[in-house]
């Protein structure tokens, strides 16, 4: 990803959401990366306490974490997104009081319809200029996240909704020029639109989180094959009721209970690989159900035989959830445990 974020010229700074660990944020620095995402204050405070000097907030914070933002601001260079006036005021406030400048990024709604502010409504222009004109806060630039590519049914509606977002963002970014206020910053960012943005100009900012794992959701919308996926749950079979049926040790506490998305979705909670020492998926086997610590897994007669005690690896749905349910991630290769990875951002929701 940084390779490719180089070469087209971008800027990449990683979402951490995916694995709220300082370590990995480290190996993203270190390849090139300028900074990192995240979305809550509380992880911000983790990554600056492990060293990382560069961290934006890609998310609507609330101005009730005041304080801590400006303490923050004391120790990391640190920007927040707003997409309400009244907000990016109270911002300023905090910010003119503390005798800080607070770098913002107006967060702009694409098309997934989460947060964000409408970029086709009349005044969008006068939003920009607005927040930009207020004490205390430093306008960079404007940011925005394509979720809506989880949804994609094909190769081409990605391109599609990767150019759709550029484009989007280049009118704006140059109506706002127009008026006057200079546009630093231009971000965009997630894992399956992630090519895609990198063909499109007027775009500075890359801020995928996903791809540093993979999961099954990337393999189906076709960022990844199963054998990219590097964030695997090593689970054991725990009883055999029958021909049919196993369960495993790995219930909705570790795999979470999300679905795959993308076209070409497979049934169930992750995939089973058999043998451990290859990523090779049985379709014979599938995870048909969770409870929290139980994964009930049909199997097809003849299906590979598996008993208690005998043990798979699952590539789960969603990588950036099954990172965030456990406290430590293991670097393998092979057998051979290399590093025990702390995901110390984990639970940090505040
Ligand atoms: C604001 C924002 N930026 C970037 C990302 C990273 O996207 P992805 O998970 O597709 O890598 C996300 C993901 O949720 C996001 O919400």
């Amino acid at each position: 990803m940084q390779a490719a974020a180089s070469a087209a010229g971008f800027r990449l700074r990683p979402h951490a959401k995916t694995h709220k660990s300082p370590r990995i944020a480290r190996w993203q620095l270190d390849a090139g990366a300028v900074g990192i995402t995240v979305a809550k204050v509380a992880e911000a405070e983790v990554f600056a306490e492990a060293g990382v000097d560069d961290i934006r907030l890609a998310y609507p914070v609330p101005t009730a974490t005041a304080s801590r933002v400006v303490d923050l601001m004391e120790r990391v260079r640190l920007s927040l997104c707003v997409d309400h006036l009244g907000v990016a005021m109270r911002w300023s406030e905090v910010m003119v009081n503390a005798a800080r400048n607070l770098d913002v990024l107006i967060k702009v709604d694409v098309g997934y319809h989460r947060c964000g502010i409408d970029p086709g409504r009349s005044d969008a222009v006068e939003f920009v200029s607005r927040v930009a004109a207020l004490p205390g806060l430093r306008f960079l630039g404007v940011l925005s996240h394509a979720g809506q590519s989880y949804m994609a049914s094909s190769d081409e509606d990605l391109i599609r909704i990767a150019r759709e977002e550029a484009a989007t963002l280049r009118a704006l970014v140059s109506a706002v020029r127009t008026s006057g206020v200079p546009v630093k910053e231009v971000s965009v960012g997630s894992t399956p639109t992630a090519s895609c943005s990198f063909l499109e100009a007027g775009l500075t900012e890359a801020r995928p989180g996903n791809y540093v794992f993979f999961d099954l959701t990337q393999v189906n919308l076709g960022s990844a094959s199963l054998l990219d996926c590097a964030l695997t749950v090593l689970a054991t079979v725990v009883s055999t009721p029958s021909a049919d049926r196993l369960v495993l040790d790995a219930g909705s506490k570790t795999l979470s209970s999300d679905d795959a998305r993308g076209p070409g979705v497979r049934r169930g909670f992750g995939t089973v690989c058999p043998d451990v020492s290859r990523q090779v998926s049985d379709d014979a086997l599938v995870i048909e159900r969770l409870s929290e610590e139980h994964a009930v897994v049909s199997r097809l007669p003849g299906a590979t035989a598996l008993e208690p005690g005998d043990r798979v690896r699952i590539v789960p749905n969603h990588a950036c959830v099954v990172a965030n349910l456990t406290d430590t991630l293991r670097l393998v290769e092979g057998d051979a445990v290399i590093e025990d990875i702390p995901v110390a951002a984990r639970g940090k929701n505040s």
